[in-house]
């Protein structure tokens, strides 16, 4: 969308904030999920701007994690979890019993708070998804892919030597730009990112929310962060959580500077958590 005002042009309208939104890339309504007998999310509508970043906060436990997995169906794995309501990737229904689970996790990757890599070298986890989805029919193709990923993923220049080094021998906060390198590999869509940063030092932080910034040009980020201050610096838009219930979502700047629900208020003035 082009904004620049055109000398001569007559007065416009003044933009209302909902029109400067991107387009809604994953929309979801009266989304509920129960573990067993207990209700874990109450009934949560919300539409995810593309190519933003859009952060969930609230106290632990209020469904943060389990909400975000329910938009890569990373909740099917868990036996006694159920999920209703409706839930759009695209307007698709990403629960159609048509939708492939696996390629769905392509199109919508995921990075968790522990930085997991595989046993594997470092540029075998980030070939790894192309090969299973044969993204690349050659060897030049994958190791292009592979570096591609890795320069996204702000790795390239530091692993460069070593590729074929096991992933598990970088640093803490190497390997967790090395899973977001192997989540990008798939050129997905989404990338669903759950605390990433709680198991790395200041400094690893700051070079990972510079990289989620740098990402929301060409992918859709949804992050679960228990930092009001991360949520404040990396992203566009944030949600607030509370026992279940989604009870404010809005322009970052505003949630934080004015909030519409007492909720949210007492959580970010540290009244609640
Ligand atoms: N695998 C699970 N089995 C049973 N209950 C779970 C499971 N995961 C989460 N819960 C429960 O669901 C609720 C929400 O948890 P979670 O989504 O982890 O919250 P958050 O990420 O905001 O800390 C909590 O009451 C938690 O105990
Ligand atoms: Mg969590």
């Amino acid at each position: 969308m082009t904004m620049t005002a055109t000398p001569g042009a007559e007065a416009q309208a003044p933009v209302s904030p909902a029109a400067t939104l991107n387009r809604s890339k994953v929309s979801t309504r009266d989304v509920k999920v129960y573990y067993g007998e207990k209700q874990a999310i109450n009934g949560v509508s919300i539409d995810i701007p593309e190519k933003t970043v859009t952060s969930f906060i609230g106290p632990s436990g209020c469904g943060k994690s389990t909400f975000l997995r329910c938009l890569n169906r990373m909740n099917d794995t868990i036996p006694i979890c159920r999920v209703t309501g409706e839930i759009t990737l695209d307007g698709e229904d990403i629960y159609d019993p048509r939708i492939d689970v696996v390629e769905l996790r392509a199109r919508v990757g995921m990075v968790f708070q522990k930085p997991n890599p595989f046993p594997k070298s470092i540029f075998d986890n980030v070939a790894y998804g192309p090969r299973i989805h044969g993204l690349t029919t050659n060897k030049t193709d994958l190791e292009e892919l592979v570096t591609s990923s890795l320069k996204r993923a702000g790795l390239f220049k530091e692993v460069k030597d070593r590729l074929h080094e096991p992933g598990t021998g970088l640093s803490g906060g190497q390997q967790q730009r090395l899973c977001i390198a192997r989540a990008i590999a798939t050129k997905p869509d989404v990338v669903l990112m759950d605390e990433p940063c709680s198991a790395l030092d200041p400094i690893a932080t700051a070079i990972v929310e510079e990289l989620i910034d740098e990402l929301r040009n060409r992918f859709t980020i949804i992050i679960v962060t228990h930092s009001m201050q991360q949520a404040a610096r990396v992203s566009q838009r944030t949600a607030f959580f509370h026992l279940g219930n989604l009870i404010e979502e809005g322009r970052t700047e505003d949630i934080f500077s004015n909030p519409r629900e007492k909720q949210t208020e007492d959580y970010i003035s540290g009244k609640i958590g």
